[in-house]
């Protein structure tokens, strides 16, 4: 335990410092070891976690309910169904009454301002599970991702290819800036990240030599990237765009040439769930440069580590 984030919450990467990412990397680095060796500590025994999930999940659900659950800690999941947050009961409201019952919540849904609200009101650790914004645990587990296949991440260079003004490009930015590596959003004009969080992540390395661009060419984009990440070219909540973005993104699908124009060392990275065949070809995605299912797993390490961290165990 560092005791660096006992109390705190992740709405946004930016919530932490570079040290602090650095610490909950090393944390969910050592919890994969011993979960490995099959070392099962309980620290989280007579502890709850409340679970409100607006849209899907699979990767971030089952990550907080096997990770708190392991621990020896209780699990309430929530849906809109089940609720009345926002509907029948202000957020406020919901916000206070569980953060009288649960230690500490989690939270997935359409707006950032519904999950910093939560944070506000509820006095416990929020941890943002993605918003249309943000998707802060998941560049946490494509961090440690990155670092399993270097052994570093200062200095390493990374190219998302695909909508660059979506929840996982903007974080990535973020943390990016935060851990020192070189980051080009690769996409059209039309789905370029917003100067907004293109500044702040720009602001948060200042005083490093980190480079955050954007480029338009997919194969000047990607060349010389150690990791070629992409992401659906659709987010939850956008279905209506589709016909749009396929038009828009058709050259920007991670194929066998694009990953060769990037090298034949560079990992294939996906948050997942992936559709095969739009933002990345079927050879790619089960091809030796993958490491989506790596990244998947990491999704509960590093979950883990952000729980302990923040209630301070
Ligand atoms: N990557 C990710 O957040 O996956 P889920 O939507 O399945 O949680
Ligand atoms: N950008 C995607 C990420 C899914 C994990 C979405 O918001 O749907």
């Amino acid at each position: 335990m560092t005791g660096l984030l006992k109390g705190r919450s992740l709405l946004t990467l930016a919530d932490i410092t570079r040290d602090e990412l650095l610490a909950l990397l090393d944390r969910a680095g050592r919890i994969k070891a011993d979960y490995h060796s099959g070392r099962r500590e309980q620290h989280l025994r007579g502890y709850s976690i409340a679970l409100i999930f607006e849209k899907r999940s699979t990767r971030t659900r089952c990550a907080f309910e096997t990770a708190f659950g392991e621990e020896g800690g209780h699990v309430v999941f929530l849906s809109p169904q089940d609720i009345h947050l926002g509907v029948k009961e202000t957020v406020e409201d919901t916000a206070r009454v569980l953060g009288r019952m649960f230690d500490c919540i989690e939270f997935r849904g359409y707006r950032q301002d519904t999950v910093e609200t939560l944070a506000r009101y509820s006095g416990v650790p929020v941890y943002n599970g993605l918003t249309d914004e943000y998707h802060p645990t998941q560049i946490l587990a494509d961090l440690l991702t990155i670092r399993e296949a270097y052994g570093t991440l200062e200095g390493r260079r990374i190219a998302y290819i695909g909508d660059g003004r979506n929840n996982v490009s903007n974080t990535l930015l973020i943390g990016c800036a935060l851990s020192g590596v070189h980051c080009t959003v690769v996409c059209p004009a039309e789905l370029q990240p917003d100067p907004r969080v293109l500044s702040m992540a720009r602001e948060l390395c200042e005083d490093s030599e980190v480079e955050l661009r954007v480029e338009h060419d997919p194969t000047v984009g990607v060349r010389g990237a150690e990791a070629v990440y992409t992401d659906v070219w659709v987010s939850m909540g956008e279905e209506e765009k589709a016909q749009e973005r396929l038009e828009l993104l058709e050259p920007y699908r991670v194929t066998d040439a694009l990953m060769r124009a990037a090298g034949e060392h560079a990992i294939f990275l996906h948050c997942l769930p992936a559709v095969k065949g739009n933002e990345v070809s079927a050879d790619v995605f089960e091809g030796p440069q993958s490491r989506v299912f790596d990244q998947a797993e990491n999704r509960k390490h590093t979950i883990r580590a952000l729980i302990l961290e923040t209630l301070g165990l």
